[in-house]
């Protein structure tokens, strides 16, 4: 793992963003995408650049279940606000949170990354060290499935409900061995909420009570981060 140091999450935006024009430039095809407050500022500097997407793919990691594409709260409607409606890729998948048959739709998204093999994944991190919405105890080996939030995650994700009986309960989301198939993952944290997971990530033993942990077993993990997520490292 590879730690770069920021002053904050602008600046984290911006190396972010350089190290994705450099991928571009090697060839990059399939960006994997996050959404939630961590990849705004990398979002912003896309949006802002004069750089082409349009033969590019992404896929995101995940959507919660029981909302429509068109939700203001769905990862659909975020992806559209902060990145599509800018700057449009060839083609985006992101799961269908309203799918009927959740375990087909897990399967159609796990053919969907078999045939998009992703270059570059972006991660956020949770305070609880979840990766995509992967929370604690889940297998390093699961492909994309249906997820339960943990209370921690519903509470933190409360900030973009009225009401916390809003926030859903239940999440499709890339899975561990999805996102460890990445060629190279950028993993980006801002603020003292996330210092805990980052230590446990960075320092701690690999554990699947700290899902993002097995990213010290992926060859090409680059850390953005400020000095209040880092400030628990030894
Ligand atoms: C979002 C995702 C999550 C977030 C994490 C951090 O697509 O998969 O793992 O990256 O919950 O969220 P923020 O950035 O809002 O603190």
């Amino acid at each position: 793992m590879k730690l770069i140091q920021v002053n904050n999450a602008a600046e984290g935006g911006k190396k972010a963003f350089d190290l994705v024009k450099e991928a571009m430039e090697n060839g990059l095809e399939t960006m994997g995408l996050a959404t939630g407050s961590t990849p705004e500022t990398l979002y912003q500097e896309m949006v802002s650049s004069d750089l082409d997407f349009s033969k590019l793919s992404s896929v995101n990691l995940d959507e919660y279940v029981g909302l429509s594409a068109t939700d203001p709260q769905s990862y659909h409607m975020y992806m559209h606000e902060h990145l599509f409606a800018q700057k449009p890729f060839k083609e985006s998948y992101i799961p269908n949170g309203k799918a009927t048959d959740l375990s087909a739709e897990c399967q159609r998204y796990e053919k969907i990354l078999m045939d998009h093999p992703v270059d570059l994944q972006i991660l956020g991190i949770g305070r609880n060290g979840h990766i995509g919405f992967n929370e604690p105890g889940t297998a390093f080996d699961t492909p994309t499935h249906v997820v339960e939030l943990t209370e921690s995650t519903i509470q933190a994700n409360q900030r973009y409900f009225d009401k916390i009986e809003d926030v859903p309960t239940q999440a499709i989301s890339m899975g561990i061995q999805s996102i460890m198939k990445s060629n190279m993952i950028i993993l980006l944290a801002f603020g003292t909420a996330k210092a805990e997971a980052i230590k446990g990530m960075i320092e701690g033993p690999i554990t699947e009570e700290l899902p993002a942990s097995v990213l010290q077993n992926h060859p090409n993990v680059i850390i953005i981060a400020d000095s209040d997520a880092t400030c628990e490292l030894s």
